[in-house]
């Protein structure tokens, strides 16, 4: 049985439909997160499942008692904000054992139980600090000990990271997968920030306007959107529009505009003249002065239009002959590969596998 069930839940601010009709089951000891941009419901959604707020329609299951009427602290479930919130006239013990107090834990349980906490989140020793003496990332830790020191069922952090700096952040994401898969306690994880999310979870609900878009694996999101505001959202992605010419034994012929005519996998069954979009992730585009024969199924010439250097990768902009602008990405550490191997204006070839692009319809 999942742990959590949420059905058909819908939130309305007046006409606005914040949370609409979303179904979600999340299993014990799962790394979930929900993943969109900024005002999609995330909080919103994550504000029902602690109790801080109520649906307007549909339910919410945990461990398969409807929680409607239930009160945040008889959920056994804790939330950890991006804010922190931790008490600043309390030293790091006294914020960790809060809960426990709270809930009346004989005094003599209370030191042991804080050392465990504080040994989960690589803490030890720091007891006697107040929050202004710790950097972000180490109060961050205590607002994670705190709010898992009672063991609840269900872990809810919303945005956690999202002011740390770049380098903390990432140290902080490993923490956190080795704290849950240590703890066993499931986690629910908003972000907006698509790495954070492929990185950290085990299963992704992309959300957009209020409502799942995809329900996924990270690789599944990944290689495989659902639709084009997926494959846009996640990574970086070329969506070239384009009609069904024909599909015959599973090969979808194409029509890209501004490029020609492409082959992709694609189902039989797709009526000609479906409109839609070639989802093509630049790193699974080729390019080479001249690409060798038979290397590609699709390839087509053009010239290098811009580039742009990240350090690890480069991603270029290539213009066709007819005109489309396709993004190819190549790492910069590839054998014989000096840090730039393109100029804007050379003249290359650019090719993809058949199965390299996915067809989305609109
Ligand atoms: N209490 C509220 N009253 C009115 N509108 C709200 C309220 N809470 C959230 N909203 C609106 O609902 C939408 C979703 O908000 P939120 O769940 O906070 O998004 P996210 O966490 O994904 O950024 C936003 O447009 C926000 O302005
Ligand atoms: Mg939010």
């Amino acid at each position: 049985m999942a742990l959590l069930e949420i059905r058909d839940v819908t939130r309305r601010f007046g006409d606005f439909v914040a949370v609409d009709g979303v179904s979600l089951s999340i299993g014990a000891g799962e790394f979930f997160t929900l993943l969109g941009p900024s005002g999609c419901g995330k909080t919103t959604l994550l504000r029902m499942i602690a109790g801080f707020d109520q649906p307007d329609a549909g339910s919410i299951v945990i461990d398969g008692k409807d929680m409607v009427g239930v009160p945040p602290e008889d959920r056994n479930v804790h939330t950890v904000f991006q804010s922190y919130a931790l008490f600043p006239h309390m030293t790091v013990e006294q914020n960790v054992s809060f809960p426990l107090r709270m809930s009346k834990v004989p005094q003599t349980e209370l030191g042991p139980r804080v050392r465990e906490a504080l040994e989960d989140v690589s803490l030890l020793g720091m007891e006697k600090r107040y929050p202004n003496e710790l950097s972000g990332g180490q109060r961050q830790r205590v607002a994670l000990a705190r709010a898992l020191i009672n063991r609840p069922k269900l872990l809810l952090l919303d945005e956690p990271l999202a002011a740390l700096d770049a380098k903390l952040k990432e140290r902080m994401q490993l923490e956190l997968i080795t704290l849950q898969k240590e703890v066993g306690v499931t986690f629910i994880y908003v972000t907006h920030d698509q790495e954070e999310a492929l990185a950290l979870s085990h299963r992704i609900a992309v959300m957009n306007k209020g409502q799942v878009e995809q329900l996924d694996e990270p690789a599944k999101i990944y290689g495989f959107p659902k639709n084009r505001f997926v494959a846009d959202f996640i990574g970086e992605c070329n969506l070239l529009d384009c009609s069904v010419s024909a599909v015959a034994d599973g090969t979808m012929f194409l029509d890209v505009e501004q490029l020609g005519r492409v082959t992709a996998i694609g189902a039989n069954g797709t009526a000609s003249g479906t409109k839609g979009a070639l989802a093509l992730r630049p790193e699974k585009v080729s390019i080479a002065r001249e690409l060798a024969p038979d290397a590609c199924a699709n390839r087509f010439n053009g010239h290098v239009f811009d580039y742009l250097y990240t350090g690890d990768v480069t991603l270029y902009i290539v213009e066709v002959e007819n005109g489309r602008r396709v993004e190819v990405m190549l790492p910069n550490n590839a054998v014989g590969r000096s840090s730039k191997f393109f100029e804007p204006g050379d003249a290359v070839q650019i090719g993809w596998r058949e199965d390299a692009g996915s067809f989305l319809p609109d």
